[in-house]
């Protein structure tokens, strides 16, 4: 999307970390900016403190979303570009050691899933309709680098950030004929308050039993949100894809990459090759022009 000057955005997860990022990012590029969130406190001190226009929002509920995207709509104007941002890690257990599948509480893994998958694609569903209506928009997703390499003690987060990378990749399929582009924003450590605002959420939402982490020290320099934002702010202009901002991470995704290559072996029925028009019908074509960079 190239002219965003007066175009109005919305950001969910916006009271703090990434979220913020973008949307100061986007106040700078001249955008009419919301953010969106379900931390009240927290995300009217933020708006206050940026100039931002708050709405409460839980992404999890269709009814809610129809509320904010009416709001936002009647005060700033027609929404033409989404951030679905707002998430939740899977957190550790109350001591910091990490939780492995097998000890997960279900109530947790649902928690993740129903914010980080369902959250977003029920911002899709409350705002596309209106841009393919209007012939324009963006729609950004966060995934994380755990949408793409799934390390031991992230089973929830994984799942539900590769679910995000492949829902994005065929919505952007589906919107590109339409005039409408897609990115997927997969981040390495960014310093925000995620540890905090992802126990308080599962502690809300479900009633943990299980007490978790509810902070960590951090000894390492992380990337700021701004700098984040700044690229997310290109990423919109150029419309890419892919959105990564730590080419640290490229070898590790190499050698799954790799590893998944080197598992096509032969058919498991000696001679079988699949016809090329259900091949053809597979192919998403936006992987070959991002690969080529088109936009
Ligand atoms: N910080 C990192 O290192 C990092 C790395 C990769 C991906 N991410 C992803 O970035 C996104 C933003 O996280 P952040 O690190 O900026 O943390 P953050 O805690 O600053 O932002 C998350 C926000 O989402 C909000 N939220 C949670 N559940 C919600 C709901 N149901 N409805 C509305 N709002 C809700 C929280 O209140 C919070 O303000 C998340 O999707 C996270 O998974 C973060």
């Amino acid at each position: 999307m190239e002219k965003l000057e007066g175009r109005v955005a919305l950001v969910t997860g916006g009271a703090g970390g990434i979220g913020l990022g973008m949307a100061l990012a986007f106040k700078g590029a001249g955008m009419r900016v919301a953010i969106a969130d379900i931390d009240a406190p927290r995300l009217a001190a933020t708006a206050a403190a940026h100039g931002l226009h708050p709405v409460q929002l839980d992404i999890t509920r269709a009814e809610s979303w129809d509320a904010a995207v009416a709001e936002v709509e009647a005060s700033l104007g027609p929404i033409d570009l989404l951030c679905n941002n707002a998430g939740v890690m899977q957190g550790r257990f109350g001591d910091g050691t990490p939780i492995h599948l097998a000890d997960m509480p279900e109530t947790l893994f649902r928690t993740v899933v129903e914010i980080n998958l369902t959250g977003s694609f029920l911002g899709v569903r409350a705002v596309v309709p209106g841009m393919i209506a209007r012939g324009r928009g963006h729609i950004v997703n966060t995934s994380s680098m755990a949408g793409l390499i799934a390390p031991g003690g992230l089973g929830a987060y994984a799942a539900s950030k590769y679910a995000v990378l492949g829902m994005t990749e065929s919505l952007r399929a589906e919107l590109a004929p339409q005039g409408i582009g897609v990115s997927v924003l997969c981040p390495g450590a960014v310093e925000s308050e995620l540890v905090a605002t992802s126990a308080a959420r599962h502690a809300a939402t479900r009633g943990e039993t299980v007490p978790l982490e509810a902070s960590r020290p951090v000894s390492y320099h992380r990337m700021t949100a701004e700098a984040v934002g700044a690229r997310v702010l290109q990423a919109v202009r150029e419309n890419a894809l892919y959105i990564l901002t730590h080419p640290d991470y490229a070898p590790l995704f190499a050698e799954r990459a790799a590893a998944i290559t080197a598992g096509f072996g032969a058919p498991a029925e000696p001679g079988y090759s699949e016809p090329e028009m259900v091949l053809t019908r597979s192919r998403n074509p936006e992987y070959a022009r991002a690969a080529h960079k088109e936009t």
